[in-house]
């Protein structure tokens, strides 16, 4: 008697254990999947706030070479979210981009200062789901998305971080010289400054 209620609290034990392992076992591939969605969410809204910065820069009329920067800038991270829409698409998955809204926080933003500060929060944070994106498709098992993410998109994404954090480092060492920015602006107009 007494082994056989040993043995019956035994398997209750493993059944009740494995159901509560499996129930909090992550489903990897769901959060990659949800994880593949925001990162193309968070690539076409770097790109509106970037399209954003330039109207208000190019309507402004001072700061063409900014302009023309983020004008760039925006057509770069519409690139990027096409190449990660393009790559879902040839793999049978329908990709929703759900509302892609700028704030009025983002929209009120008028100086190239906080533009810039703005667009270097923007790409660490696509450069953060990037890497939390290659995590789950590692654990997943996904080798073509692990591939696609180190081959093309990791690199191109750490050049975009870069290149705002120098500009940003540029105008930290200057105190936000109005200066320095009109300089800038000379060399963005003359494409003097070199992307990395
Ligand atoms: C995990 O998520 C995927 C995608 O949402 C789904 O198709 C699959 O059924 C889920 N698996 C489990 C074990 O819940
Ligand atoms: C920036 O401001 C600090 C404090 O006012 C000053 O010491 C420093 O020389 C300034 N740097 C530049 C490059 O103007
Ligand atoms: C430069 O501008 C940023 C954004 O407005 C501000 O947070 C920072 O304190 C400024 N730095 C200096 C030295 O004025």
């Amino acid at each position: 008697m007494v082994s056989s209620s040993i043995l019956v609290s035994t398997i209750l034990l493993v059944f009740f254990s494995t159901t509560i392992l499996c129930s909090e076992q992550r489903n990897v591939t769901a959060l990659l999947h949800d994880c593949y969605e925001k990162q193309i969410q968070m690539e076409f809204f770097a790109s509106n706030v970037y399209l954003t910065f330039a109207h208000r820069l190019a309507y402004d009329g001072v700061y063409h070479g900014f302009a023309d920067f983020f004008f760039e800038s925006a057509e770069e991270e519409r690139e990027h979210g096409k190449k990660f829409l393009d790559f879902h698409n040839v793999r049978n998955h329908v990709s929703h981009l759900r509302d892609i809204t700028i704030s009025e926080e983002l929209s009120s933003i008028i100086t190239v200062n906080e533009m810039l500060r703005k667009a270097k929060t923007l790409e660490d944070d696509v450069f953060s789901n990037m890497r939390t994106l290659h995590g789950y498709a590692v654990e997943a098992g996904h080798s073509e998305t692990v591939h696609f993410i180190e081959k093309v998109t990791l690199e191109e994404q750490t050049i975009a971080v870069k290149q705002m954090h120098d500009l940003v480092k540029r105008l930290d060492h200057n105190n936000n010289s109005t200066i320095l920015l009109q300089m800038m602006d000379q060399d963005l107009r003359k494409k003097k400054v070199k992307q990395p």
